[in-house]
């Protein structure tokens, strides 16, 4: 040997590389087990695509094959086209495809009383903006320099106040590359307080409130969804990604966004990121929570992030849309965004540091947050609290 430095060299340099694959490859799995995303496939010669796709006929994509259960809701996607369009003022149209569905479901007159609203509505998807009167509180578009990075779309009912406020206050704060909006529907409605003048003033001071004239109740959440799509389609269609969450999450932005800029762009892409449920099935207890009667809807929900706080890429967003168009109304949010990716062929990834059902004893713990990218659900206190011990230079975990 001429060079016994180079050999002492060479060998340093492969005892690295090395460490360098073990540790990869040690500090992988969690994340790839249940999604095997491009991140923790070997390489290959075809990754997995992050395109989004949409057959013609949506049947295999949705597990919905012979033999098909009786259900209405697989019955229905087996036959949809495209769900009609239209307003609920409109004479037939969306109003006939509940009507459809109320005289072809044999026990409907069982249903609990929100689901059979939701389905003598479901089709209906088109609501004008709720404005306040004598003008204001206008939600700028997205302009040109300023484009978000992460828009944080926050679902509220008019009546949480202190729970918005709170976000304004913490996590929600202006930052470079975020934008802070809030969904809501209606502030008024049968039986209801008109919170109508309260709102307006709120939407006048802040001009973060996108507010719809429907009523804002539970199953009309993926209305806010859907009309948050085609928001961004006219007015921010170039925004990188999107959060939506709910007005009682906590979200660690700094982290969050160093998540996100860390992302291989093919991941990017096709984001669908949260605390992934893969198991879900329905309830069965009538009267109980999240109750969906057999003659709903059989089998097992899509693999779906829970609707605590989720993120998606914003090149999506029309995508979802087309999508949404084609795939049967389901009353829960997440589980109907869940099959909306599905439809597309777009998987979720779960990360850990999502915790939508986090326990309480820990909501005022800073350093059990400290790892952590969203926590809920938080009382707008605990949030101010647990803002302010963040930021305390002296904590010490
Ligand atoms: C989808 O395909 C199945 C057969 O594979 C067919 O019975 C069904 O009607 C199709 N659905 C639509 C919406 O075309
Ligand atoms: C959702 O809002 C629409 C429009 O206000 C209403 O007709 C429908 O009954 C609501 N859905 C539920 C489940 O109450």
């Amino acid at each position: 040997m001429r060079c016994p430095k180079c050999l002492l060299c060479l060998s340093a340099l492969l005892t690295l590389l090395g460490l360098k694959v073990y540790i990869e490859w040690t500090s992988e799995p969690r994340l790839g087990k249940a999604y095997p995303g491009p991140r923790s496939t070997p390489p290959g010669p075809t990754p997995a695509s992050p395109e989004p796709t949409l057959p013609a006929n949506l049947s295999a994509r949705l597990g919905q094959t012979d033999p098909l259960p009786s259900a209405y809701w697989n019955q229905q996607q087996w036959r949809l086209g495209t769900l009609p369009g239209g307003d609920s003022t409109e004479v037939g149209g969306c109003r006939a495809w509940g009507a459809a569905a109320a005289a072809e479901i044999p026990d409907f007159a069982s249903y609990p009383e929100d689901l059979r609203h939701f389905l003598l509505s479901a089709a209906c998807r088109s609501f004008p903006r709720w404005l306040p009167r004598g003008g204001g509180g206008q939600v700028a578009s997205c302009e040109d320099p300023d484009v978000p990075y992460l828009l944080l779309a926050v679902k509220s009912e008019p009546g949480r106040f202190a729970e918005r406020q709170a976000v304004r206050e913490t996590w929600g704060r202006p930052a470079p590359g975020v934008r802070l909006l809030f969904l809501l529907g209606s502030p008024a409605g049968e039986g209801r307080p008109d919170l109508g003048s309260l709102v307006a003033w709120e939407s006048r001071r802040y001009s973060d409130l996108l507010l719809w004239d429907f009523l804002d109740v539970p199953f009309n959440q993926t209305l806010k969804d859907l009309l948050l799509l085609a928001w961004l389609g006219r007015h921010c269609p170039s925004v990188s990604f999107i959060l939506q969450a709910q007005d009682d999450a906590f979200v660690h932005i700094p982290a969050l966004l160093d998540h996100l800029r860390a992302l291989p762009p093919s991941t990017a892409r096709g984001l669908y990121l949260g605390e992934v449920f893969t198991q879900a099935k329905p309830l069965r207890k009538p009267g109980g929570p999240f109750y969906v009667p057999g003659s709903f809807f059989e089998g097992g929900y899509p693999a779906y992030a829970s609707g605590g706080g989720y993120i998606i890429a914003g090149r999506l967003a029309p995508w979802l849309l087309q999508a949404a168009a084609r795939v049967a109304p389901f009353p829960f949010d997440d589980v109907y965004t869940g099959l909306c990716f599905r439809a597309l062929g777009l998987a979720p990834r779960t990360h850990k540091a999502f915790l939508t059902a986090w326990p309480a004893d820990h909501t005022t713990d800073p350093c059990a947050f400290r790892d952590l990218l969203l926590v809920r659900p938080l009382s707008p206190q605990d949030s101010i609290r647990l803002w302010k011990q963040l930021r305390d230079p002296q904590l010490r975990c």
